[in-house]
């Protein structure tokens, strides 16, 4: 009796367990983008144009915090940006992704973050990995 019953009834939970968890995982699909982990944040959104270590569309940003804007001897800056004398700290760059164009008129980087987490979560890992 108690030998058949057993796994009748471990059996369901189990199944309701794994179910649960299967079903938890795909029920919230929003979660990491709003708990805005830089990294993937900043290859989703930027990476298309830059990277950290390589000039792309757009200049490396390794090291851009507290850089120069426009300072890259290696990258083709717009005029805009290289006469802009900005420096990129949280709040330059906070006011650069939110709006280029009202930054530096007639720069070359159409692209903004709408997003004040998700800015915000980029930005700390721009700083991270500027100061290694
Ligand atoms: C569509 C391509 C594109 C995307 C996407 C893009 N950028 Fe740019 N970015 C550029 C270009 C082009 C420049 C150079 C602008 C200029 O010279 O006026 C630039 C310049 C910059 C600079 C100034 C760097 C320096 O050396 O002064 C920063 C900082 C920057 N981008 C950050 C970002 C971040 C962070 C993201 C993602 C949220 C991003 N960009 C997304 C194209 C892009």
């Amino acid at each position: 009796m108690l030998r058949q019953n057993q796994p009748r009834s471990i059996g369901p939970i189990l199944a309701g367990f794994v179910w649960f968890v299967a079903a938890s995982s795909f029920s919230v699909p929003a979660q990491p983008a709003a708990r805005a982990d830089g990294k993937s944040l900043f290859e989703r959104r930027c990476g298309g144009c830059h990277a950290l270590d390589r000039d792309k569309e757009g200049p490396r940003l390794g090291g851009v915090y507290g850089r120069l804007a426009g300072s890259l001897d290696s990258f083709p800056y717009s005029d805009a940006l290289k006469q802009s004398k900005l420096r990129w700290t949280e709040e330059t760059l906070d006011r650069w992704l939110t709006d280029t164009e009202k930054l530096v008129p007639n720069n070359e980087m159409t692209f903004h973050v709408e997003n004040a987490d998700e800015r915000s979560a980029i930005i700390a890992y721009l700083k991270q990995s500027s100061v290694r």
